[in-house]
């Protein structure tokens, strides 16, 4: 099984991504609501939960792990690599690479405080090319916008339009949506951005890079099944998910609430 985690059912972007490329895959989500949001936690803290919301996932037979929420990516992918044996994959790198290859030296990211506090993508992008100009903001005001489904209000979009005026300042010519929700607002973002302006899915990437893995690496069993299925857990109110779930992917799902995963959730 392809083993997924978020913060909570931001994720879903990536489990999407992945479903769309991936189809003949088992997968088994975990999002870890009692302890939402993870963009305001410290690099210490996200560590502790990449490793207990990885263990969750390898005890329900995951095989691979996606790390789908940005801010663990940013802090904690080196350190969950480093301890476990299955394969990890991160969304920062994907991006990375995505907007790497399409810039034109300006590259503009928004995402949570740990993100960008992280300073991870000026580090990697800067490792590439010393020349790409990095311009990193935290816009924790668009997450909201997404959990409450409040993105066709008038006022909605001038928070959308105030949280990126940096970047629009700074003309950068590429964006990374550094953030698990910002996909869901990718058509709003690009119609402020302007034309001009490429946007970086990380989710979409990272499905990508996870799928050229498995191409090249047939001898790994990720779950390749006839009938494939998609397993969801949480370690909170799985009514809740379920609704998000049900709207942000088009169908329903079954969410179980995670008993005891690992460590406690207590
Ligand atoms: N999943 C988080 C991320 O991508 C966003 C939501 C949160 O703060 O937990 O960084």
């Amino acid at each position: 099984m392809i083993g997924i985690f978020d913060s909570g059912a931001g994720g879903l972007t990536t489990l999407k991504a992945i479903r769309e490329l991936l189809p003949k895959y088992d997968l088994v989500y975990f999002g870890d609501t009692a302890r939402f949001p993870y963009g305001s936690q410290s690099p210490e803290r996200l560590r502790q939960y990449a490793e207990e919301d990885a263990d969750f996932l390898l005890s329900r037979g995951a095989r691979l792990i996606v790390i789908a929420c940005n801010s663990v990516s940013a802090v904690a992918a080196d350190h969950l690599c480093e301890r476990l044996k299955v394969p990890v994959f991160d969304v920062v790198q994907p991006a990375v690479e995505a907007a790497q290859r399409i810039t034109r030296g300006r590259i503009g990211v928004i995402g949570t405080r740990a993100t960008v506090g992280s300073g991870v993508y000026e580090r990697l992008l800067q490792a590439v090319d010393k020349n790409i100009l990095v311009i990193s903001r935290a816009t924790p005001m668009l997450v909201p916008l997404v959990e409450e489904r409040w993105w066709k209000y008038p006022e909605s979009m001038r928070i959308i339009r105030r949280s990126l005026k940096p970047l629009k300042d700074a003309h950068v010519d590429t964006l990374i949506l550094a953030c698990t929700h910002y996909p869901f607002l990718q058509a709003l973002i690009a119609r402020v951005m302007g034309k001009t302006v490429k946007i970086v899915n990380p989710a979409e990437s990272t499905a990508a890079s996870v799928k050229n893995f498995l191409e090249q690496n047939p001898a790994i069993d990720a779950g390749l099944s006839k009938n494939s299925r998609s397993l969801f857990y949480v370690s909170s109110d799985p009514r809740h998910f379920q609704e998000t779930a049900k709207w942000w992917l088009g169908e329903r799902v079954e969410a179980s609430e995670a008993v005891n995963p690992v460590r406690e959730f207590a």
